[in-house]
């Protein structure tokens, strides 16, 4: 297994002005490191400003939160795929449960997103995780299982894919799975990665998200089979951010 991912999803926040401030004040802090990748995932109309404020820092990547299904045309609003790839995004968040809970994205809209993202040569980073209801019903893996069959990997995209598992319960509430819960649910998922696509399943990366924060991300980065993290709100602040990006 490849070295730990370190994911910053900033969802709605960081316009231009504040991505490029954060860019400056992160780079300060954080020097090169080579066991390691490091990704930002700002807002789309932030995309252009991060991937400048980068260009000496190829060690951190870009990724964009999400696309349409379509590569171009009449879609008023939307961002597609070959659009971010030009914007110098390599990665792309594919059914973030704020996509499937708030937007009601559907398993076969983002499924339909993961090849848009594959056909423009961006890693398609599939987000899975079950509801709290969903955990309490004991429904986890069948939920998150459904979803990842939904995403239709294919031999051909595993090199340019990984998951991220996040309990929706978890998400912004301060309520972190345990590393125990972690485990157990990314056991699961490589089982089934494994199952899917053979030896391949080995080394998509796995990364765990919601309300990792610098007090928790060592603790969570040690669970067997946690291979990176996905974080929200405590990535939005460049001196925790360093302190997560250096667990
Ligand atoms: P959180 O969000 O770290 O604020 O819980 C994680 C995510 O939604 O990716």
């Amino acid at each position: 297994m490849q070295h730990p991912v370190f994911a910053a999803n900033w969802k709605m926040n960081h316009g231009p002005t504040a991505a490029r401030a954060f860019v400056t004040a992160f780079l300060e802090r954080f020097a090169p490191r080579q066991d390691r990748t490091v990704i930002l995932f700002p807002p789309a109309l932030s995309m252009a400003v991060v991937g400048w404020s980068l260009r000496d820092r190829q060690d951190i990547g870009l990724g964009v939160q999400n696309i349409s299904t379509e590569d171009k045309g009449a879609f008023t609003g939307e961002n597609s795929a070959p659009m971010a790839r030009d914007a110098g995004a390599r990665y792309a968040l594919v059914g973030h449960s704020e996509r499937r809970h708030v937007f009601g994205e559907s398993d076969e809209e983002t499924a339909k997103k993961c090849a848009a993202a594959v056909r423009s040569q961006l890693t398609p980073m599939l987000c899975v995780g079950e509801l709290l209801a969903e955990r309490e019903a004991g429904t986890t893996e069948t939920v998150v299982l459904r979803q990842l069959r939904a995403g239709q990997l294919s031999h051909d995209d595993v090199s340019t894919m990984a998951i991220a598992y996040e309990p929706v319960w978890a998400i912004g509430t301060g309520r972190t799975a345990t590393p125990q819960d972690a485990a157990a649910v990314h056991a699961t998922i490589r089982a089934a990665l494994v199952a899917l696509i053979g030896d391949r399943g080995k080394d998509v990366p796995i990364l765990y998200g919601g309300s990792v924060n610098a007090g928790n991300a060592r603790s969570l980065l040690d669970a067997p089979g946690v291979n990176g993290l996905l974080v929200g709100g405590a990535s939005l602040e460049p001196e925790g951010w360093t302190t997560i990006c250096s667990a």
